[in-house]
């Protein structure tokens, strides 16, 4: 996967415990360009993780990311808070895009939970730059847990960017049924944020918006998927060879290591794409937040970091 070396030309706090980093390439050539909802890989500490782009394409000097400090940060966001500073040399990987936006939508509804508000802010720039018609709801705890708040409450943004403060669950679910019950001529649906956000979005939206124009942008593979590992099944390797048991409990990347098998990875959530693998024959259970519904029905490749199998047995391009 091809890499590239920025500099932090820029690191500013945003809310409380989310700070924007504003990245430009260490050589001063042109960056690759993106399109809105793109993320890119950031490498620090040792890690990798992956941070959705914020800015608009249009503006393409420069790529905008915002990080938020996580109490249950594995090491990633908080390194990135705590350890680097504007001036600092970072690896990332190009832009890749997972959350793509529906150029053409008669109209765009975006809305984020918290820091789900970072592939929205590029969405919504876009859509204001083209003159698309569109409106961002962004549900956040308060003011002060507002990334963006200055920018979004602009003029150009005036009457399109919508905030929602300290809602509890039966006031949030009655503001999502208003917002949600009738879709719009051509109405496109996107949604990031917190698992529970997300599925009571999702909740509210499934009357009335047909599930090819609801859109999900997840931090992670589903956490139940990951933890439903209580079956068990069998790995082929067809070009090195090999047949090995994937134990209840083990990640295939898992059981294939304590085989001496080293299948390269990155976020091991089934979000990066790092560990994609052909699939020869079986069929996998896809438990991956990357790849799109064509390609799991496809059924030839697979993310061996999280998904399993619904055959007794996979054969792996491996
Ligand atoms: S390592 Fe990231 S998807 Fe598997």
């Amino acid at each position: 996967m091809s890499t590239l070396s920025v500099r932090i030309s820029r690191k500013q706090e945003e809310a409380l415990d989310i700070a924007s980093f504003e990245l430009v390439a260490a050589d001063g050539a042109a960056l690759p360009s993106f399109t809105p909802g793109a993320h890119i890989d950031v490498h620090v500490a040792g890690l990798i993780r992956q941070y959705s782009l914020c800015n608009s394409p249009e503006d393409c000097g420069r790529y905008l990311i915002a990080v938020k400090k996580e109490a249950e940060s594995r090491g990633g966001s908080r390194a990135m808070h705590e350890d680097l500073n504007e001036g600092d040399l970072v690896t990332i990987g190009a832009p890749r895009n997972n959350f793509r936006l529906e150029l053409s939508a008669g109209h765009t509804m975006l809305l984020a939970g918290g820091i789900g508000v970072t592939p929205m802010l590029s969405m919504a720039n876009h859509l204001l730059a083209t003159g698309a018609s569109f409106e961002l709801h962004y549900f956040t705890r308060s003011i002060a847990h507002t990334a963006f708040h200055g920018l979004l409450s602009s003029p150009e943004f005036a009457g399109k960017v919508h905030f929602h403060y300290a809602l509890e669950p039966e006031r949030l679910r009655a503001s999502l049924h208003k917002l949600l019950w009738q879709r719009p001529e051509g109405g496109q649906l996107y949604l990031c944020g917190p698992r529970p956000f997300m599925d009571l979005v999702e909740a509210s939206a499934a009357a009335g918006w047909p599930p090819e124009t609801v859109h999900l942008e997840y931090f992670s593979a589903d956490p139940e998927s990951l933890a439903g590992r209580s079956d068990a099944f069998r790995v082929r390797l067809a070009r090195s060879g090999g047949d090995y048991a994937v134990p209840a409990g083990k990640s295939i990347v898992q059981a294939l290591a304590e085989q001496g098998v080293t299948v390269a990875t990155a976020c091991e959530q089934g979000v990066c794409g790092t560990c994609l693998t052909g699939v020869l024959e079986g069929v996998p259970d896809h438990r991956d937040a990357y790849l799109d519904d064509d390609e799991k029905r496809a059924n030839d490749k697979m993310l061996p970091c999280v998904s399993r199998a619904k055959t007794p047995v996979l054969v792996l391009d491996l």
